[in-house]
């Protein structure tokens, strides 16, 4: 294959899979935040593939998404610091809460403490959908 044959279907193939992303994205830039406070944190499509939203890019720093349990209409978003002693808590869908991994506390998708030694609950954010997008606002 000649150099310019190469380049061209490299072209084409980056401009197909520019379009077939686009898809998929959200209509508002990554951690922009907006009059109301409110800042995209991720889209419907990523929660529903992989059942949990994390992102660490949000002006207050981390924050969890994931489905209420008893609703799954309604989302819940908390900072994934364990108010222990700051590790971080990961969703575990069978237990239906957050669990830290260093000292073994859970939390139910509200943040309330559900087992220590933690004594304090996870803080939680307003979250809410609009589309196709997730706005967490964590001021
Ligand atoms: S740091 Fe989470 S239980 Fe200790």
């Amino acid at each position: 294959m000649k150099r310019r044959e190469f380049i061209g279907l490299v072209g084409v193939g980056s401009v197909v899979a520019s379009c077939s992303h686009k898809t998929t994205q959200s209509t508002l830039p990554a951690s922009s935040s907006r009059a109301d406070g409110f800042q995209l944190a991720g889209t419907v499509s990523e929660l529903d593939k992989n059942g949990q939203i994390s992102n660490k890019e949000l002006s207050a720093g981390a924050v969890l998404i994931v489905r209420d349990p008893d609703n799954a209409s309604q989302l819940t978003a908390v900072n994934p610091t364990c108010t222990h002693a700051g590790c971080t808590v990961a969703w575990q869908q069978d237990w239906e809460a957050f669990v830290c991994p260093c000292h073994d506390s859970q939390f139910a998708s509200d943040g309330k403490v559900l087992q220590g030694p933690a004594e304090q609950p996870l803080a939680a954010y307003a979250v809410k959908i609009e589309g196709n997008d997730i706005l967490v606002k964590t001021g």
